[in-house]
């Protein structure tokens, strides 16, 4: 996984006025509207905010030492409330001519040699919504309103329950193929699989609301 110092190109030891230099830029050159993607500039945003909370270079080597998934006798146990989740990026599935319904979906991820930020596991306690976990275990995922108005951060389960909390955007052909909003969802069972970023799947693009809609006044700034 590149690290915030190298998402804005910048070294480890930048004073503070050189970040924010480098994240003005950065992040202007990763919106959409200036050739960017939705995905690449949430990836800059969400590294110059780590390193404003105090991310260091030995915060960095500790994240990426162990990018490999547990084998199952390894793994700790989990408390009742609490779900392991296995993630992996669709854009690698697309990439991969994999599809989200191949049995050995994950079982061909985990031997692809993929990185920490497209293919890995974490833990999510009982009061986190899947995309708050996610970030918390420093991963960028897709997203823009965290209301479930924009359908950015859908994502697809494909082993486990994730309910969602509410659901005014996704007709039930959807729900019903196990697409939720990660924003919105949090697992019940305590093992779960999920291929994120599906944002671009058929259907999911017309419901889309871009991200430009919720980041203006951002970028103004
Ligand atoms: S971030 Fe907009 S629906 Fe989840």
């Amino acid at each position: 996984m590149a690290s915030p110092f190298d998402v804005l190109g910048i070294d480890p030891d930048a004073d503070d006025e050189t970040v924010e230099d480098a994240y003005r830029a950065r992040v202007k050159e990763a919106h959409p509207d200036h050739g960017g993607s939705v995905r690449e500039f949430q990836t800059v945003r969400k590294a110059y905010e780590r390193i404003r909370d105090g991310y260091d270079a030995a915060d960095h080597a500790e994240e990426t030492a162990d990018p490999e998934v547990p084998e199952e006798a390894e793994r700790e146990a989990l408390d009742p409330d609490e779900t392991r989740i296995q993630y992996l990026d669709y854009e690698v599935v697309q990439e991969k001519g994999w599809q989200l319904t191949d049995d050995d979906l994950f079982e061909k991820a985990a031997e692809a040699g993929l990185g920490t930020e497209e293919f890995g596991e974490f833990v999510i306690g009982s009061k986190q919504t899947l995309l708050e976990a996610a970030e918390d275990h420093g991963l960028v995922w897709p997203y823009a309103c965290r209301g479930g108005a924009c359908t950015n951060c859908a994502v697809a389960v494909v082993e486990g329950e994730m309910p969602m909390s509410s659901n005014h955007i996704l007709p039930s052909s959807m729900t019903d193929r196990g697409i939720r909003l990660s924003c919105l969802t949090a697992p019940t069972s305590q093992e779960a699989k999920i291929v994120f970023n599906v944002k671009h799947l058929p259907g999911l693009d017309d419901l889309r609301l871009p991200l430009s809609r919720f980041n203006r006044a951002e970028l103004d700034d």
